[in-house]
């Protein structure tokens, strides 16, 4: 029994541990605050958190949730080592107010948190670079003064006090709010918060006893660095091995989404981390919802499956009538030397060349036919129409949250995906319309076939629905298309607004080149549907003439006696 007592002992404490642990229970006495509305910011959190452990604290990590957040969320915070504490929301007493202001006066149970002698709150879009431990020195409120000399609620370092919460729930109707929101209400409440004095980071514990302690403090803009701070002067304008925290305030951008990598410089920090993002929840993959991964995957493969139908049908489509679809270029251009060497004349044979693109067409009946002036307008307009309609589209489809190389390589698929089946379904109908026209232009005539010049001697070869020009054009766009955007890389600019001049520059070269591209696509569409018409017209002339000939030559044999 005297040995077995340790045991029980060493039993019961590492099980009070695991119980500890598993409730997420309070462990210090001071601790970070965030909080998590919905899990369109659980990355947000996951992420801050990280960044928070990286700096090498030990303190407390709480996440205030509400009801909109799943299990799954709340398991994967609680595995990175958050505490998670269920919250109820707080309604939004102001009238008028942004519709997602709904529950921003939840923000306020932070002052309710009597748990903890201090916390640090920090908003989900925000990111700790550096230790900043030395915040739990900061008096009764400290905040950061921000646009005009308004106090900002991202970053904020409170003392709990039941009285002090009290006093704000009975306030909350008649104070103002300029926001609509939490951060108004705040700047009403503590109205004198531009007087306050500068919060002093290295007082030295002496120092912070002998003063009284002050209502307010403000925070240096290091604890709150926001990321407009950065754009103006596309560098940070406070000294870079300094900074504390930086804060993702980019109205509707937000870090966690994979474009805003690609546009603004500090997101880069951000995505460091989330890279390093652990596997805290076994059986997720690094914390990726199995059903999020399951839908990366069908993003990825279903436009390969598209286009490889799309070919698919062609192919049967025009099995019977070309024998052939598809044929590259190069194939075409043998078949095409192969023809000119056995002739030895000039071929029927539309080049790459665009100048040689008439607007008219010499029907072999004779019958001329003219371009419509107004396709090739037209035709413009639908490629850019298009072409825009493809990328929100592709935007609307991917994933927000990805990593920025996955979003930028699935949206480039998908929009690629959807302009291929979009504009080579205007180019059919084009095509299609060509040969009605091509119909009525020789039914007017009234003795067709009379002026059949030279058919029998002509190579008359039917042209494939993915000729030269079509790659031409379609590799040209898709280059356009990747090298436009990429102009800044390449230049290496990293400030906001010249990237997007640049990218600004990049797109209007891709507009010229698909005004010209998707006009020649569409007058050729036209003249091939003439020309598609037309050859099954002789075709069958052909036909008769031969069986015609053969004919005349059994029976001139059978004159002669062979
Ligand atoms: C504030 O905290 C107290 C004690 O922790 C709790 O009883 C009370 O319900 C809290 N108030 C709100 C509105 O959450």
């Amino acid at each position: 029994m005297k040995s077995f007592t340790p045991f029980l002992c060493l039993l019961v404490f590492s099980l009070s541990i695991q119980f500890e642990s598993s409730l997420g229970s309070k462990r210090t006495d001071v601790a970070y605050v965030t909080l998590l509305y919905g899990d369109e910011f659980l990355l947000g959190v996951r992420v801050l958190g990280k960044s928070i452990r990286d700096t090498g604290s030990n303190k407390d990590m709480v996440v205030l949730v509400s009801d909109g957040v799943s299990d799954f969320a709340n398991n994967l915070l609680q595995a990175d080592g958050w505490i998670v504490e269920k919250i109820s929301l707080l309604e939004n007493p102001n009238q008028v107010r942004p519709k997602r202001f709904w529950g921003v006066y939840t923000k306020l149970k932070i002052f309710n948190m009597t748990d903890y002698k201090k916390v640090v709150y920090l908003d989900a879009d925000t990111i700790v670079v550096k230790n900043v431990e030395e915040l739990f020195k900061c008096g009764k409120f400290c905040a950061n003064l921000k646009h005009s000399e308004r106090l900002n609620s991202g970053v904020m370092v409170l003392e709990p006090s039941e009285a002090l919460f009290n006093d704000m729930m009975s306030k909350v109707k008649t104070l103002p709010s300029y926001t609509g929101g939490d951060q108004g209400f705040l700047n009403s409440y503590y109205a004198g918060f531009p007087n306050a004095h500068v919060f002093e980071p290295n007082m030295t514990p002496e120092m912070l006893n002998a003063r009284p302690v002050p209502e307010m403090e403000r925070l240096s803009t290091l604890y709150n660095a926001d990321v407009g701070l950065y754009m103006l002067a596309n560098k940070w304008m406070v000294d870079e091995k300094e900074l504390r925290v930086i804060h993702y305030t980019l109205g509707p951008l937000k870090p966690w989404d994979w474009w805003t990598s690609w546009l603004v410089k500090p997101v880069d920090v951000w995505q460091n981390v989330r890279e390093q993002l652990e596997e805290s929840l076994p059986g997720t993959g690094g914390g990726q919802n199995p059903n999020d991964d399951f839908l990366l995957k069908f993003l990825l493969l279903l436009p390969f499956c598209a286009i490889l139908f799309c070919c698919y049908r062609s192919f049967l489509k025009n099995q019977g009538y070309f024998g052939s679809f598809c044929r590259s270029s190069l194939c075409d251009h043998i078949r095409h030397l192969y023809y000119r060497i056995k002739s030895g004349g000039p071929l029927a044979y539309a080049s790459i060349s665009t100048s040689t693109i008439n607007s008219s067409h010499q029907l072999s009946n004779g019958a001329q036919y003219k371009v419509p002036t107004y396709l090739g307008g037209i035709s413009v307009s639908v490629c850019l129409m298009v072409a825009l309609v493809s990328l929100g589209l592709a935007l609307l489809i991917v994933p927000r949250q990805v990593t920025p190389w996955t979003g930028l390589f699935l949206t480039y698929e998908w929009t690629f995906t959807i302009f291929f089946i979009l504009f080579g379904g205007y180019l059919h109908l084009i095509s299609e319309w060509g040969k009605i026209m091509a119909h009525r232009a020789a039914s007017s005539l009234a003795h067709p076939g009379s002026s059949d010049d030279d058919s029998g001697k002509r190579h008359q070869r039917p042209m494939s629905s993915c000729d030269a020009a079509t790659w031409f054009y379609g590799l040209g766009m898709a280059f356009l298309a990747v090298a436009a955007p990429s102009l800044p890389y390449l230049f290496g600019a990293t400030a906001l607004f010249l990237r997007l001049g640049l990218m600004v520059v990049g797109g209007i070269i891709l507009a010229s080149f698909m005004t010209y591209a998707s006009e020649h696509l569409a007058i050729r569409s036209f003249l091939r549907g003439l020309e598609e018409w037309d050859i099954a017209k002789r075709l069958t002339m052909q036909r008769f003439t031969t069986e015609h000939h053969t004919r005349w030559k059994k029976s001139a044999g059978e004159t002669i006696g062979i």
